[in-house]
């Protein structure tokens, strides 16, 4: 049998099976006459059905999602008729409906007001505004990890070197969250700032333990700070329960949404403290050059201006669909499932060293190890040349790991897979 032909077949059995009429043309179709139930997400042949959502070829297995997620046919479609729409018209598309439906969509997701989000290109540059809108001073001490993606490094970096504030870093332990809070305390002094951290780091995807420290930084008055370019669409969470300033993070990786996209979260409170530095239209509420007048927008759109690609934010309110569709809740549980599956795996491997915490409570659905008897980077080749498999070589923070990502287009089977390529690599 032909692959569309046996893709077909198998769609049209899953529309029997959910009771959805089934329409060949496009896939996203099925999708969106699909009505989940608890009944149905418990079941395997329900995650061939996302699966089939989504054009990534099965020619290899996409185990990258810390680096960019793959788009399911609904945010495609989503993007590819904006852009036909607009294209006929040559029109922005911008309008202020959009935008606020979009954005309740995201509040809702992330567990804040639509109010306290901006629309960023990704992640850095929720952080740039973050990190150069605090009103800090030469001395400021920002604390920050060693194992920082050059996303949140970098903009640190120049602000120290163009203001002059001062950086330390402390090596997040795997062992406790109670021992990272006291690495962060002991760097605590009377000129500490801002707490600046991932939510999950891209090294060994430890989650940290937020809430604690925004409890801490609270209480000694200094900013929190949360990188979440690696939580946004695999974790259910709330913002306004974490209690961080501010956050920012990508759209294009767990969330599936358009590449090039993101949200940077401001709390309310703070809009008016991390200043908007790169404003034009959009960004005000009202403006007159003449008087001299300017009243920056009260919400969080004083951090968008110019002209914005309506298609991708178009898509990414698609995404948020298909995410809520599904529910964060049910994602989480099946990204835990597979990455446990994963590590249990990995630990009957002897030359295998788990870098990831093994707690679940410290764990994401990014698992990183190294092997003993081989270079992490010719593992890399090695399973991308065997077994067609696209992992993600981690040097940042000197870990020099492999990262394996895991979401909800993967299978246990590519479990399997992997740790079959794992144990070959454990004979070489
Ligand atoms: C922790 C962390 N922060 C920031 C980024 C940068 O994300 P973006 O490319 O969306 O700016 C990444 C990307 O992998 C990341 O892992």
């Amino acid at each position: 049998m032909r692959r569309r032909q046996f893709v077909n077949r198998l769609a049209g059995g899953f529309a029997a099976w959910f009771g959805a009429p089934f329409i060949h043309t496009k896939i996203s179709k099925a999708w969106e006459t699909f009505i989940p139930g608890e009944d149905k997400i418990g079941d395997e042949r329900f995650w061939s059905f996302v699966r089939e959502q989504f054009p990534l070829t099965h020619e290899r297995v996409y185990l990258n999602t810390g680096g960019l997620g793959a788009s399911p046919y609904a945010v495609i479609d989503a993007v590819v008729a904006k852009i036909n729409e607009l294209e006929r018209i040559s029109e922005t598309g911008h309008s202020e409906q959009l935008w606020a439906s979009v954005k309740q969509k995201a509040g809702t997701l992330l567990g804040c007001d639509a109010a306290e989000l901006a629309y960023t290109r990704n992640a850095t540059e929720g952080i740039n505004i973050v990190c150069n809108g605090l009103p800090l001073k030469r001395g400021d001490e920002v604390i920050t990890t060693t194992h920082e993606h050059v996303g949140n490094a970098v903009p640190w970096l120049a602000r120290q070197k163009r203001d002059g504030i001062v950086i330390k870093l402390f090596e997040p332990s795997t062992q406790s969250a109670a021992e990272n809070l006291a690495r962060i305390e002991h760097l605590l002094s009377k000129r500490t700032r801002v707490v600046s951290v991932p939510h999950a780091t891209t090294t060994t995807g430890q989650v940290l333990p937020v809430k604690e420290i925004a409890a801490l930084a609270k209480a000694k008055n200094i900013w929190f700070f949360l990188d979440g370019a690696q939580t946004a669409g695999m974790l259910n969470f709330n913002l306004h329960e974490i209690g961080c300033d501010a956050y920012a993070t990508s759209g294009h990786k767990w969330m599936l949404g358009p590449k090039g996209t993101g949200w940077l979260y401001v709390r309310k409170d703070m809009l008016d403290v991390i200043q908007a530095l790169e404003v034009g239209a959009y960004s005000d509420k009202s403006h007159d050059l003449q008087t001299g007048e300017l009243t920056l927008h009260p919400t969080a759109q004083r951090y968008e201006y110019g002209t914005l690609n309506t298609p991708l934010f178009g898509g990414l309110g698609a995404a948020i669909d298909f995410l809520q569709k599904i529910g964060m809740e049910n994602i989480w549980r099946r990204d835990a499932e597979l990455s446990t599956a994963f590590l249990k795996g990995l630990q009957e491997i002897s030359p295998v060293e788990i870098l990831s915490p093994l707690n679940p409570t410290e764990r994401s659905a990014m698992i990183s190890f190294k092997m003993k008897n081989i270079d992490y980077l010719k593992l890399q080749s090695f399973l991308a040349e065997k077994y067609q498999l696209r992992t993600r070589g981690v040097g940042e923070g000197g870990v020099n790991a492999l990262r394996i990502s895991w979401h909800l287009y993967n299978s246990f089977e590519d479990v399997n897979r992997v740790l079959e390529g794992v144990k070959e690599a454990a004979q070489l």
